[in-house]
């Protein structure tokens, strides 16, 4: 996730531009650059950091000129440098690129590229837009940029600017946001729509593979045919602080609902139906695999409870035995690592000290070091020998929601990709889960849209001093996860128990109106956990229960069931995890709480 601007006006673009980026900070804040045409000549500035090192820079050595195109970075294809930085331009600079987005294809264009003598200097997947625009160049910018985009796959937004046409600016969009604003005598181009709201609120909203060509002149939009498109301009009326939030109330809301994106672009390029699993940062090989005869998992918090369901399904579909721990804990008990363990260690932020400091003690060992993380160049990315980036997107609000479900997919993707090493399943069964897996953002959509339900249980039991969370197998996984999310979002006391342990002591705090939240994915212990739900409902518990659709049974026992679509056992966690975060997320809201900054709680735990 990245941001894009672009500016065509007579005031300097690259004050407009900077005071575009940032409002579009929340949606990446790695690197941050200009680039502006002035008298025919395109000048790059960019560095890495915040957008206030730019502005810095800008201070020091101002840039003429009132056309230009700005970004804000969140890396994913090279880590946060000055070369990765957007603006990316071909190798002479007479062309120049911002993008969000990702080009899946990108290696195949580099290598078509090189052929014909293009030289590359960056990591990233964007600069071979640019060059591919310089390629193709017989005249026209636009039909160079349409025949650029025939050639890209993946998710694009895109603003581009020649020195062959200094008073223009070329721009679209496919699976990534981008919007024009439409000012007087000047011209816009955004992700967003905050990054133009102090200009204008007129607006164009495009829709996928509408070209926007602005010059001085005006603004005119085309399909790839190059047919003119009539489009009505969308008058904007609400203020700026609501649409950073893309209209939702808060940032844990909407990055609720950013959960089918995010699961898809974690997938993106990985998990290809009929092909091998790509995991391009992981050179761990089938050898080093059969040296290795033991696997810590070790995180905090939120990736702790990923890495138990990844415990789950290393052990089942790769056959390796896996042990997991908090890192706090992990690290002070003299852990038995050495050259034959692998080490995954999973963290969201890649900047937790504990979590940081079991990979160090794990490599001067000798291990294996294996980072799951989502955010490209952070310190435990750059440690590890092996990197599984989660393509979640800067994570805003305090409280982990899309972050989690992004390392639930990672941890399958690592366990496929170890079972195919070690020849553990067939090519058929690796197909099947994939087949599901691919399925998972539409079933998220689906779950998400079914909210009103989890809304009413959360309007009848917000005050609620304490509730329960009971699960088996992986719904006990998720059923810790989702005790932690309902502790930071309402301040609720809560626990959350397997379904076994329930008359091993838990059971004497069930009493009359006690809630109790149940999860009953997992086939092979359904029965087993509608049992334990009609122990705690006969002793007055009031249970909200979440299972699959057509598992109508349950209603019996319970006051309320959430219904999930049906997937594999194995995968139902993405699923079933999501109802959770929203009773969270309700409850909450209901008790008027600030739920994107929760009391006490920081994003990064960057000390001990
Ligand atoms: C909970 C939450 C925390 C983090 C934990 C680890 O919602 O966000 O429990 O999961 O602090 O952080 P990372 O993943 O950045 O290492």
């Amino acid at each position: 996730m990245c941001g894009i601007v672009g500016f065509l006006g007579k005031r300097n673009a690259s004050e407009v531009l900077v005071e575009g980026l940032s409002k579009l900070e929340y949606r990446g804040y790695d690197s941050a650059g200009v680039a502006i045409l002035n008298h025919g000549d395109i000048n790059v500035k960019k560095c890495k950091g915040r957008l206030r090192n730019l502005e810095e820079k800008l201070n020091v050595e101002p840039l003429e000129g009132n056309l230009g195109i700005g970004h804000t970075r969140w890396a994913t294809h090279g880590e946060p440098s000055d070369v990765n930085s957007h603006p990316h331009c071909n190798g002479n600079e007479t062309v120049s690129v911002v993008h969000n987005g990702i080009i899946e294809n990108y290696l195949s264009i580099k290598e078509w590229l090189t052929s014909k003598g293009y030289e590359f200097l960056s990591d990233t997947d964007t600069e071979v837009i640019p060059n591919l625009v310089d390629y193709y160049y017989e005249g026209d910018l636009i039909d160079a940029v349409i025949k650029a985009t025939r050639k890209m796959e993946g998710s694009y937004a895109i603003g581009v600017i020649s020195e062959k046409e200094p008073d223009k600016i070329v721009a679209v969009r496919k699976d990534s946001p981008l919007i024009v604003g439409v000012g007087e005598d000047e011209y816009f181009i955004a992700s967003d729509i905050p990054a133009v709201l102090n200009h204008t609120r007129n607006v164009y909203l495009l829709e996928d593979k509408e070209f926007v060509i602005m010059t001085r002149q005006g603004i005119k939009l085309v399909n790839e045919e190059k047919e003119e498109i009539k489009k009505e301009i969308y008058k904007v009326t609400w203020n700026a602080d609501a649409a950073e939030k893309g209209g939702f109330e808060d940032f844990t809301i909407k990055e609720i609902h950013e959960q089918p994106k995010a699961v898809k672009d974690t997938m993106t390029s990985r998990i290809v139906e009929g092909e091998k699993i790509k995991l391009d940062k992981i050179s761990l090989t089938k050898e080093h695999l059969d040296n290795i005869d033991k696997v810590y998992i070790v995180a905090c918090g939120t990736a702790y409870h990923a890495g138990v369901v990844g415990k789950y399904v290393i052990e089942k579909l790769a056959g390796i035995p896996v042990e997991i721990d908090v890192a706090s804990e992990f690290r002070y008990r003299e852990p038995l690592m050495n050259d034959r363990t692998l080490l995954i260690v999973v963290s969201q932020s890649g900047e937790t000290a504990d979590t940081l400091a079991v990979l160090r003690d794990g490599k001067k060992k000798g291990c294996r070091v294996l980072a799951v993380t989502n955010v490209v160049g952070s310190s435990v990315s750059r440690e590890a020998h092996d990197v599984l980036y989660t393509w979640a997107g800067p994570e805003i609000a305090v409280a982990s929601t899309k972050a989690y479900v992004t390392q639930l997919i990672a941890m399958y993707t690592l366990a496929l990709h170890l079972a195919s090493l070690k020849e553990k399943l067939t090519v058929e069964d690796i197909e099947e889960i994939k087949k599901e897996m691919l399925e998972l953002p539409k079933k998220i959509e689906k779950v998400i849209e079914n909210k009103e339900e989890i809304q009413k249980f959360a309007s009848k039991h917000y005050m609620e001093r304490d509730m329960f969370f009971l699960g088996r197998g992986l719904d006990y996984a998720i059923a810790m996860e989702a005790s932690l999310k309902l502790k930071e979002l309402t301040y609720i006391h809560s626990e959350a128990y397997p379904g076994g342990e329930l008359k091993h002591g838990p059971i004497a705090l069930i009493e009359k109106g006690t809630v109790v939240i149940s999860s009953l994915t997992q086939t092979a212990l359904r029965d087993k956990m509608v049992s334990n739900i009609q122990e705690v409902a006969t002793r007055g518990a009031r249970v909200m229960a979440i299972a699959y659709e057509g598992d109508t049974e349950v209603e019996k026992s319970v006051e309320a069931v959430i219904y999930i679509p049906r997937t594999l056992d194995l995968l139902a966690p993405v699923l079933a995890i999501i109802p959770m975060q929203l009773l969270a997320y309700y409850t909450a809201v209901q008790k008027g709480l600030d739920v994107d900054k929760p009391r006490n709680l920081a994003k990064s735990v960057t000390v001990e």
